[in-house]
């Protein structure tokens, strides 16, 4: 009954894009079960780059069946643009199952992120703009589309009235907009639905009959830990559970049924968007970072913010996500530094702190304590074991794994797929 979750360790961006790809040769079904088109994920196949933001990643292996939980929150004319993009592409879709209780992001939640960020100013979350916040506070205030709905008009017609009924009132007379005309958004999401209906599923019945005939169930989380609305650096997160627990609520399987949950690292740490981030550089070792790591964001296209490894948030991540394994990614990043400092505690009011502070102030106030370890010049892209990486290299990933609390079962030297080190199997 192998049922294996596979999410960021960090804030997003750490390669679970390549992770999940990887393993999709070997996995029966490949399930999103948080998170929206706000995701980004990148996968290498050869000689072809594709950017995938609301399928999860196994829609590229052809023998895996991709599916999009009850968790997730789909807009429908994203999913149809990047579906007919990738059979553009020659790659076969056909398999892809939705949950029909998957929520539905309408054109007003998009409407409502975005006046939303610009009245906040500079307290703005910087939300990637996809509706993906207000889209779950309907869900969470029993006020929204379901992708079900789009099959009854009435119902649909009448649950559009009910969410628009306040927010029409907040756009006109709070943020100076247009009213948004329900029949408009009624024929906009029936125009999607007969193009949708050959995906729609019973997913929740579907992956526990399949866990139950001992098929191989790979959970794909959208976002990282710390950019999870409990276990995240809050407010700054995002709607939803990227953590471990999201995908048992996010799919409908049981806690029991899961056998392995895998944290994906980055060999250094990245951020987009605001909120806290203590080994953020604003040097040119943050610039080289950004420029050899090539960390422009898949979604925005923003610049994301580069720092140091933090194993503070490393252990963090294995604690609230009872991680069994760490897929440590983006290593031939860091080769040519003479020395890479490492975090492995935080100073806090003049006080060294080694586990993440609860407390929101004392986060915004820590300061990274680093111990500074050797770098190493070889070009490591071409590593196939871990004896075949420099000793420096080894002995850099060795401390991430005594300080982080889980083994490091994997190691990524390369955007493709053959650019991995395996050391423990995963399956
Ligand atoms: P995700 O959102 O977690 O799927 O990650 P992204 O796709 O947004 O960002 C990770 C980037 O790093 C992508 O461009 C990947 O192709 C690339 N990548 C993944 N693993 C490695 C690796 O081990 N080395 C290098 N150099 N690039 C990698
Ligand atoms: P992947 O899948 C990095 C961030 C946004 C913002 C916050 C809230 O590529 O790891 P949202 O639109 O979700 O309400 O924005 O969360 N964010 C991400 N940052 N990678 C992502 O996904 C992200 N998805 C959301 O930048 O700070
Ligand atoms: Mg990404």
């Amino acid at each position: 009954m192998p049922a294996l979750v596979l999410l960021g360790a960090q804030w997003g961006d750490e390669g679970k894009g390549k992770a999940t790809d990887l393993l999709g040769g070997s996995v029966d079904y490949v399930v999103r079960y948080q998170g929206g088109n706000n995701a980004g994920h990148t996968v290498v196949v050869g000689d072809q780059k594709y950017a995938l933001h609301l399928l999860p990643s196994g829609i590229l292996s052809p023998g895996c069946t991709p599916v999009i939980g009850n968790g997730v929150v789909v807009d429908p004319s994203v999913l149809l643009s990047e579906l007919s993009g990738l059979n553009e592409r020659g790659v076969d879709t056909s398999k892809l199952l939705i949950s029909g209780n998957a929520h539905v992001i309408t054109p007003y939640n998009v409407t409502v992120d975005k006046v939303t960020e610009r009245f906040l100013g500079k307290r703005k979350i910087g939300t990637t703009g996809r509706g993906i916040g207000p889209t779950y506070a309907d869900k969470i205030n029993r006020v929204g589309i379901r992708v079900q709905d789009l099959y009854d008009e009435s119902i649909l017609t009448q649950k559009v009235e009910a969410a628009l009924d306040i927010k029409n009132q907040i756009l006109t007379k709070l943020y100076n907009r247009r009213a948004i005309a329900v029949g408009q958004v009624v024929e906009e999401l029936l125009g999607y639905a007969e193009q949708i209906r050959p995906y729609v599923a019973d997913t929740v019945l579907i992956l526990n009959q399949a866990l139950e005939e001992n098929k191989v169930v790979l959970f794909e989380g959208g976002q990282g830990t710390l950019l999870d609305i409990d276990h995240g650096t809050y407010p700054f997160v995002t709607s939803s559970n990227p953590t471990a627990g999201g995908a048992c609520t996010g799919a409908g399987v049981g806690p029991t049924k899961i056998s392995r949950v895998i944290g994906i690292l980055k060999a250094y740490t990245t951020r987009v968007g605001s909120g806290p981030f203590p080994t953020e550089l604003f040097d040119e070792d943050g610039e080289a970072l950004r420029r050899i790591g090539g960390e422009r964001g898949v979604t925005t296209g923003r610049d994301r913010r580069c720092g140091w490894f933090d194993a503070v948030i490393a252990r963090y991540a294995t604690r609230v996500n009872g991680l069994t394994d760490f897929f440590l990614t983006k290593l031939d990043v860091l080769t040519g530094w003479e020395q890479i400092p490492v975090c492995v505690a935080y100073e806090i009011d003049g006080k060294r702190v080694e586990e993440l502070p609860y407390s929101q102030t004392d986060f915004h106030h820590a300061k990274p304590v680093y111990e500074y370890l050797p770098g190493w010049q070889e070009n490591i892209s071409k590593a196939k074991a871990f004896s075949d990486l420099p000793k420096n290299a080894q002995a850099y990933v060795k401390a991430l794994e005594e300080m982080s609390g889980a083994p490091i079962s994997a190691i990524g030297v390369g955007p493709g797929r053959d650019e991995t080190i395996e050391i423990n199997s995963f399956l």
